[in-house]
């Protein structure tokens, strides 16, 4: 987004490509920045003198009670993504997928929405309890399952386990209580080129996941429920999903012969695209949810099978737009090509999903209006770190400084969740906004903290 480009309104017309506040940077402190609607929470809004606010609290507030790095999560933001989903697919259709973002507020607001939730550790399983979540309503999924993680789900109850690999049936039919009702992780596609296929779940090719229908099968306290699968991240495109729902019809059919089971459920993951950036697109929710339904429909028909229930288990596409993390600037700086570097007091620590996926985010100056033209800067954090980048190409006026705000749009998923000490940095605050209020849902974290899990003299 270009900081200075208006909403609307002669203003925003432009002058031979430049807009009245390239040509006028005064214009900047009097008039409105232009939030793109697809990329900022739902309920940010600009008030007066450059303080965003989210769910009507002024970030800037939140900054100087609570300090900087924060993660903030528009509340209603996450409730209105949570109902377009069940509305979408139907309201026993959506699990969120607890990894994207968690704590014991947001698995209660998720639960108060009505979703399921797929959780993948001890730990989410416990939130999901702390919560009040129907654990009926909860899977545990995982490549990887350790003895804890389903002693968790043993005790707590949890509904529905997926298996990903031939070799944990004999475990869960020796651990599990009677009856566990169990999804089945299938790979039905081709390997991708190249052969660099590391996902998990049981390969229809080669026979795999058909010894796995029956060795599953051949335990009574497993109840094998149906399919589940997992395409990738950042999927916008609907062919992906039409083709694996052809391929597991094709299996479930070829199962329902050779082993008399009906796979009543397909669970189509989750890999929905978000936009980051003006120009990206979200997946566009109902036209996909219709689409599904329909190919669906047409596949089981085609292969003989009695329709299975569709579902669906978004993590990303659920909370990220919900988020924004609010930094302050530390330092300003050039390197000796002219590129400017504004250097915030978080970085790769707080935001890993830019060093490792390359996503990326929007910035904007906040708490104050930026009198001065805009212009390329790359956001860097405080790690020390070539690959420590918050924002690689952000538009900010030239007069940022050290004490100013910035705020970074569409973090809400796998920024909080994937946090980490690096550099014995301290973790942010994660808070909620909303109404006008904000509560703290995960405290910041202290040097205490990190100080107490080191037990040397
Ligand atoms: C079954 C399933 N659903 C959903 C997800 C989450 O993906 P995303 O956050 O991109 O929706 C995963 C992630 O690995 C998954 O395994």
């Amino acid at each position: 987004m270009r900081q200075g480009t208006l909403a609307s309104g002669p203003a925003g017309a432009s002058v031979a490509g430049m807009t009245l506040t390239e040509i006028l940077p005064s214009l900047r402190a009097s008039l409105p920045l232009h939030l793109d609607a697809g990329v900022w929470p739902a309920n940010a809004r600009w008030g007066a003198d450059g303080d965003l606010q989210v769910g009507g609290v002024s970030l800037a507030a939140l900054a100087a009670e609570h300090g900087t790095p924060t993660y903030v999560v528009d509340e209603a933001g996450v409730r209105d993504r949570c109902r377009a989903y069940t509305a979408a697919f139907g309201p026993q259709a959506v699990a969120y997928t607890a990894k994207a973002l968690l704590s014991r507020d947001i698995a209660r607001w998720i639960a108060e929405q009505g979703l399921g939730l797929y959780a993948g550790s001890a730990g989410e399983i416990r939130i999901a309890e702390l919560a009040g979540f129907d654990m009926a309503r909860v899977t545990l999924y995982g490549s990887a399952k350790t003895p804890e993680d389903l002693d968790a789900a043993y005790a707590a109850g949890v509904g529905t386990i997926v298996v990903e690999s031939l070799g944990e049936i004999t475990r869960l039919a020796a651990t599990a209580p009677d009856g566990q009702r169990v999804l089945l992780r299938v790979l039905a596609g081709p390997e991708p080129a190249g052969g660099h296929d590391r996902r998990f779940g049981v390969r229809v090719a080669g026979g795999e996941a058909a010894a796995a229908v029956a060795r599953i099968a051949a335990q009574p306290r497993l109840r094998l429920a149906g399919l589940d699968c997992s395409l990738g991240h950042q999927l916008n495109r609907f062919s992906l999903y039409e083709r694996e729902i052809g391929r597991l019809c094709e299996f479930a059919a070829a199962m329902s012969r050779a082993h008399n089971v009906e796979l009543g459920q397909l669970n189509l993951g989750g890999g929905h695209a978000v936009a980051y950036r003006p120009a990206e697109l979200d997946l566009a929710l109902d036209a996909f949810a219709a689409r599904m339904r329909t190919v669906l429909h047409l596949e089981a028909d085609r292969h003989g099978l009695p329709t299975p229930a569709l579902s669906v288990s978004p993590g990303r596409a659920v909370v990220a737009r919900a988020g924004v993390t609010v930094y302050r600037v530390l330092a300003v700086t050039r390197t000796q090509s002219g590129e400017r570097l504004v250097a915030v007091d978080g970085g790769m620590s707080d935001c890993p999903a830019t060093a490792l996926c390359g996503s990326r985010h929007s910035a904007v100056l906040i708490g104050r209006t930026g009198r001065a033209a805009g212009g390329p800067a790359v956001v860097v954090g405080r790690h020390n770190d070539a690959d420590d980048v918050v924002v690689p190409d952000a538009d900010l006026p030239a007069d940022v400084h050290p004490g100013d705000l910035l705020a970074v749009a569409g973090t809400g998923a796998y920024h909080h969740a994937r946090a980490t000490n690096f550099h014995l940095v301290a973790r942010p605050a994660l808070l909620s906004a909303a109404d006008g209020r904000a509560r703290v849902l995960v405290r910041r974290e202290s040097l205490d903290d990190l100080l107490a899990r080191d037990l040397g003299r």
